[in-house]
Formats: structure tokens, sequence, C-alpha cells
């Protein structure tokens, strides 16, 4: 049996002629970039996040980044990010002109230990983001307090997050601004790159739209030294039709997950751990094993895709080389790459294929 990673064909199927008839109407009416499209997907996602203002825009580093500028974020600020992330988080700080200070992720959840952000608090720093890594939410209680308890911008990074809630909320509702990816693999994705910020905050949307536009709010008056970073008319148009899908596709991958947790029995083999009173999306199902390399033989030797997220961690990137932090420094962040590995997860995946997933990682010895 073959069974990919992940794929988006399974939700592109049953939306096709939808998607079509929408492609063709924005086809039609020949305006391509903010426009009504625009409007209408940032109200629905505004509304479906329960958040006063949505901006759209080109991706999700910059919806981080221009978040981050917005908030006056610049050279000689520190911002606290994870240890475990994307590369994006750490990106848009440092495009913000700002520094990443890493904390380590708790080893159970691979999300941020609050405990540790505090002994990493300076008078340089300005902001924390918090990324809801994997569709699992962050200890949000916690964070919050600290980032209120030192008067420090809270961001989060809920670009692998999409509709997953913490206590009843959704993610995206607990700190001055939140970025979205809508990356094609990501649980809400785009057919192309796209991205968004929501706030509640009525003079940061302002800002934050002004920035993504060259800095501009009239037509060749410019504000700021801004980027180009617009949400386009056919991305906002179909996002809006995958929008009212999200909640279902996303109960399918909690269907599929729970089978994982429940199924997967192997001792070898450390399934994540999810806090209490969340409601995680599993944009990824991440397992750990101290034979990662040789169980991903194994798994891709049955025709079972795999990935891993992410092999080298931040810290150790070449393109961070100049932080000098050496091998050692995040011990935590190391093991999960070390050790972990990425299993089917998407919408559509059969009971057979679930089946032959956790019956091979059981088998694995
Ligand atoms: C945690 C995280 N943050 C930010 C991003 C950046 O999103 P984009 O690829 O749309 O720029 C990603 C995308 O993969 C991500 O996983």
């Amino acid at each position: 049996m073959n069974i990919s990673f992940s794929t988006v064909d399974y939700m592109h199927k049953e939306i096709m002629d939808e998607m079509l008839d929408k492609f063709k109407c924005v086809y039609e009416k020949g305006w391509f970039i903010s426009g009504e499209e625009c409007a209408k997907f940032e109200g629905a996602f505004a509304s479906y996040q329960n958040r006063k203002y949505c901006i759209g825009c080109g991706n999700g580093l910059d919806a981080i980044m221009l978040s981050l500028k917005a908030l006056n974020i610049s050279k000689g600020d520190e911002v606290i990010i994870p240890s475990n992330t994307f590369i994006a988080t750490a990106l848009a700080v440092s495009y913000a002109g700002a520094t990443p200070v890493f904390v380590e992720p708790r080893i159970e959840t691979y999300n941020f230990n609050p405990e540790l952000i505090e002994e990493k608090i300076t008078p340089r720093t300005k902001a924390i983001i918090v990324v809801h890594l994997y569709g699992q939410p962050a200890e949000m209680d916690t964070i919050c307090d600290i980032a209120k308890k030192h008067n420090l911008f809270l961001v989060e990074d809920c670009a692998q997050a999409h509709g997953a809630t913490y206590k009843g909320k959704k993610i995206g509702q607990f700190g001055n601004a939140a970025a979205f990816s809508f990356y094609p693999g990501k649980n809400l994705g785009a057919l192309g790159d796209a991205g968004a910020v929501i706030t509640d905050e009525e003079k940061l949307a302002e800002i934050i739209r002004t920035l993504g536009n060259y800095g501009s709010i009239e037509k060749y008056n410019h504000l700021y030294q801004g980027n180009n970073s617009r949400l386009d008319e056919v991305q906002a148009a179909l996002l809006c039709i995958k929008l009212k899908y999200l909640d279902k596709w996303n109960k399918e991958r909690q269907r599929i997950a729970q089978r994982y947790m429940n199924e997967i029995t192997n001792p070898k083999v450390i399934l994540p751990n999810v806090i209490d009173d969340v409601e995680p999306v599993w944009h990824i199902f991440a397992i750990r094993c101290k034979d990662r390399d040789r169980l991903e033989r194994f798994l891709g030797e049955g025709g079972i895709g795999t990935n891993k997220h992410y092999p080298i961690p931040l810290h150790l990137q070449k393109a961070y080389q100049e932080l000098e932090i050496p091998k050692g420094a995040y011990p935590i962040a190391e093991e999960i790459s070390a050790t972990e590995l990425s299993i089917p997860m998407y919408y559509g995946m059969t009971d057979e294929e679930i089946q032959y997933v956790i019956e091979s990682i059981n088998k694995f010895e």
C-alpha cells in the first residue's frame, strides 16, 4: 500500500466545481488585488476567529513580520520565540530588524515551556511570539500572564493551527495580533502563497494594512517604508470557499489522531502529549523514536510517506550562525530534531490506510 505523507487531493476533489466557478467569476471580473473577494474573506475569517479585524497579506512570514513592524519592533529589540519552530518565526524577527531569543519547548508537547521564558527577558525584550506548533495550542494562560507582567507584546504564530482551541476559545484571540499562513498544505490552504493577520486593535490593523501596501493608504502617498504583501483576489475567493469546510476537515484529522493515539502501542514510539482543555487540529502528527531514521526507512519501505519537522534546529542553521550559539545550547530542540517523525495526516485517509500506518508502526522492532 502507498500512503503519502500529506495530500490536498481529497479536499480539492470535493470542492472542485465550487472552486472552478469562483475562479471563473474572479477571472471575468478582472480585478485581482485588494477587491471585493479580499474584503469578503477578511470579514469571514475575522468572524470565524471572533476578532474585529483581519488583514490579508502575501504569506505567513509576512503576517508575522508586518505584525512586529506595526508594533514598532526594530533594531536593538529582542523577541522571544520557541527554539523548536519553522524558520519563518525567526526570520520575521530578523526582517523586522530585531534579534530572536530562543526558549526551549517542553519535550512532551513540543511547545514553549513557559517556565523558561522569564529567565530570557532582558530590558531589550519587546515581544513574545508563541507558536501553536503542529496544530497544538500552547499554554496560553501562563504565557499571557508573563507577557502582561513584563509589559511585552504577544504575537501568536498560528500558521499550523487554524481552528484549534484553548479552553474553548480559538487560538489567535490571545495576543495583540495573530499571524496565519495559508500555504497550500496548511489546514486552511490557498492554491499558492497567502497569509493574514487578525487583531482586535484598530490602530494596529490600520498600520499592518498600510505596511503591506507599500506603506500607503492613499495612492502614491507613502507613510512608511512598507512592503508589497497583499492577498490577491483569486486566493481570497478560494479561501472563502475552503473556510466553510475547515471545521469538517479538522474533525477528520482529529479522528485520525485519536486512532493513532489509541492504537499505536509500540514502546519504541513516543506519542505527542496533549495538554488539558485544548482541541488540537493536528496539522502534523509528530511521533518520536530514538531510532527515528531506521523507523523512517522501515515505513518508507512499506510505502508510507513521512517527514521531519524539523531536521536542523534554528540555532544550528547556517542562516543563524551570526548568533554564535553552539551545539548543545538548546538540548530539547536538538533532541526533538533528532527523534521527531511526522506520519501521514490528511483529510481523506481511509480506515484501511490509517490501520496500515498503525500496524506498520507497531511492527517496527
Ligand atoms: C510555524 C510557521 N510559522 C510561519 C510560517 C510561514 O508561513 P508561509 O510559508 O506562508 O510564509 C510557517 C509555514 O510553514 C510555519 O509553519
